[in-house]
């Protein structure tokens, strides 16, 4: 069993100014990443193609430069320690996490396995898989956690289970997918089955979603550089599939779901612009997994690892502005650079 390290996490210092500047850095590697302008589309729709790749590779290296200089070697790594979460409100709960090694990190948070708990949580009946946390960075050095990081999970959670709400309507949209994999009622997301609220931080409590390959594994299972240094992909029909399975379904989601921020609205009409840059796609082969997750075993996947919307709900994925054959050339973009780290 791992070590119990650190029972109570630290207080927030919510006046540290090293904290204000990580989050100031943060916002803005987060405005200047893909995210805003992303492969295949471009704020101006008729860019030649090539300004247009120009444009992303640029806008990707300075978000993967925010990653590695920012974000990576300043925020704690919980991997490994054991943490008591007291909770405010909703019956304050105690519970007790042992957390494994770090699946992932993102701008926000950082995704850990969940090797073992004490006290009560959410999981729905059946579920038989191990679980992850989902936590809010929190900088290295002073442990302080950044605010808006853990208001970007509580404002995760309350816009899946408002989307969730909607999956009738969604369904209804002449965009959605014809026979997905996905559970009927559901969505291609890794659902989130609790959020604890402690006085420092929301903490999100979703399924491990373990044996998924990451983009780099991906390219390196069906790619490789020919002699000339091309990018070769040959991946199985059914992954082209999906992607537009995701794409369908993003546009069904805009028609359905309101946007949570209207002010621009007026610019881009009042549907939710779901993110689906590259790194939120996860893809599963593993039977066994996708059984876990109520998908069919026989048919691999893509899901997103959070359907958030793009800032300032930018219409970046909507079809006229990111066609699906766009979405699929961004993916190949990503996944040449991918392999040629
Ligand atoms: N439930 C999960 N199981 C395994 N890995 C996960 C899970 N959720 C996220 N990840 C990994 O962690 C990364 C960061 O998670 P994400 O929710 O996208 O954080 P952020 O909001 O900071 O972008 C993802 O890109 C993915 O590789
Ligand atoms: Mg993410």
């Amino acid at each position: 069993m791992t070590e119990i390290v650190a029972l109570a996490r630290r207080k927030k210092w919510p006046f540290s100014s090293r904290s204000s500047v990580a989050q100031l850095l943060l916002a803005f590697g987060l405005l200047s990443s893909g995210s805003v302008l992303a492969h295949g589309g471009g704020p101006v729709p008729s860019a030649s193609r090539l300004a247009k790749a120009c444009l992303s590779a640029a806008l990707d290296a300075i978000n993967r430069r925010a990653e590695d200089v920012l974000i990576a070697p300043h925020m704690q790594d919980l991997s490994g320690t054991a943490l008591r979460l007291e909770e405010v409100g909703n019956g304050a709960r105690a519970i007790q996490l042992s957390l494994g090694r770090r699946y992932g990190a993102g701008y926000f948070g950082s995704v850990y396995r969940i090797e073992s708990h004490v006290g009560d949580i959410q999981v729905p009946a059946g579920f038989d898989g191990a679980l992850a946390a989902k936590f809010p960075h929190s900088e290295r050095y002073l442990g302080t956690t950044l605010q808006y990081a853990s208001r970007e999970n509580a404002s995760e959670y309350r816009n899946y289970r408002m989307i969730l709400g909607r999956v009738p309507d969604i369904e209804a949209s002449a965009h959605y997918p014809r026979n997905p994999p996905w559970p009927r009622g559901g969505i291609p997301v890794i659902p989130i089955f609790d959020r604890i609220t402690t006085a420092r931080e929301t903490i999100l409590i979703k399924p491990a979603i373990e044996n998924a390959l990451s983009l780099k594994q991906l390219a390196r299972k069906y790619g490789s550089l020919d002699e000339r240094g091309r990018f070769i992909f040959n991946p199985p029909a059914r992954l082209r599939e999906s992607l537009r399975e995701i794409h369908a379904f993003v546009q069904a989601v805009a028609d359905a779901v309101p946007s949570q921020k209207k002010l621009f609205s007026p610019l881009f009409g009042a549907g939710y612009h779901a993110d689906i840059r590259q790194p939120n796609l996860m893809w599963i082969e593993d039977p066994e997994m996708l059984r876990r997750l109520g998908y069919d075993p026989g048919r691999p996947t893509f899901i997103l690892a959070e359907l958030s919307q793009v800032p300032a709900n930018y219409p970046m994925y909507r079809a006229d502005i990111t066609s699906a054959d766009q979405y699929e050339e961004g993916l190949l973009d990503y996944l040449e650079r991918e392999i040629g780290k």
